[in-house]
């Protein structure tokens, strides 16, 4: 996909974090402006001098918070956007189990506050990162299909499902919206170069970059039980990798075509 086919200026939230910023390599190569917004709760700035040292060519970055309405609607008055892929929100489990007010807020208020701005100023297509946590209901059983009821035990996956409803909500609303929803496993990896990749804020909550700060000036050691738990063994009886570990680099072109299905009307 080219910039000229459909859409010039796309907007990246969440655009400094790990998905995101690879994204934004792959939009910059493929010519488009890219403009970021992200409030670097667990991101560095440095990732974006990275992508414009990878690519030749800078996002036009604003520290911004999705909840900042105000705020979020003169960056959509300062750009002409086109299309928008929504990758902000707060994503460890374990943490939305302990503090649940703090990542609805998060992830709910912003992601509202990003379509009313969005419908405000016109902008209709849109890219959502969801999470494969949406078929945690127990009556699903892999193979997974887009068609299962979707639920989830956590607040963090629970914000998904909400988010998911509201965008069908939408469709159905006003058929000027062209959504797709990508509902990925855990992606692992960096970009071929290893100048940028995954380096959260804090503890990672993610199993590789928990593993890749394993040092003694970090993390002593790693408290790693295999998938399903301690006791959880595969047929070699080692520990197994997530049926959901996979490849960010492969991720990259399904996401460039979730932005092409939206701007051909083929969203959700
Ligand atoms: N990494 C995974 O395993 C995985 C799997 C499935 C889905 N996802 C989803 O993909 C998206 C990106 O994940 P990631 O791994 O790149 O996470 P990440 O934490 O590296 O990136 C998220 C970015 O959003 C920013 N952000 C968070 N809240 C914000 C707010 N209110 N306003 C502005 N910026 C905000 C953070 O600073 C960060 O840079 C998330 O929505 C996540 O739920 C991730």
């Amino acid at each position: 996909m080219s910039a000229s086919s459909h859409f010039k200026t796309v907007l990246v939230t969440g655009g400094a974090g790990y998905i995101g910023s690879h994204t934004c390599v792959e939009l910059l190569q493929a010519g488009y402006q890219v403009v970021v917004v992200d409030n670097l709760v667990n991101a560095r700035e440095e990732a974006l001098r990275r992508v414009a040292e990878l690519t030749g060519r800078e996002t036009l970055f604003h520290p911004v918070d999705l909840v900042d309405e105000a705020a979020l609607d003169q960056v959509f008055s300062r750009h002409s956007i086109d299309a928008v892929i929504h990758f902000a929100a707060l994503k460890a489990v374990g943490e939305s189990v302990a503090k649940p007010l703090e990542y609805y807020h998060n992830n709910m208020t912003g992601t509202i506050n990003l379509y009313r701005v969005m419908a405000a100023h016109g902008v209709y297509q849109l890219v959502y990162s969801s999470s494969a946590t949406v078929y945690g209901d127990p009556r699903n059983t892999p193979p997974y299909r887009e068609d299962m009821p979707l639920a989830s035990t956590s607040p963090y996956g629970q914000s998904k499902v909400m988010a998911e409803q509201i965008m069908m909500d939408m469709t159905v609303a006003d058929k000027r919206w062209n959504i797709a929803s990508l509902r990925y496993f855990n992606p692992v990896g960096a970009h071929p170069s290893g100048r940028i990749g995954e380096d959260p804020a804090g503890i990672p909550n993610n199993l590789m970059p928990y593993i890749s700060q394993v040092d003694p000036r970090r993390h002593r050691r790693a408290g790693l039980y295999p998938c399903g738990g301690p006791g959880h063994r595969s047929p070699q009886g080692s520990g197994v990798a997530g049926p959901g570990a996979q490849g960010l680099c492969r991720l990259q072109p399904g996401r460039r075509q979730g932005l092409q299905r939206a701007g051909r009307g083929q969203g959700l």
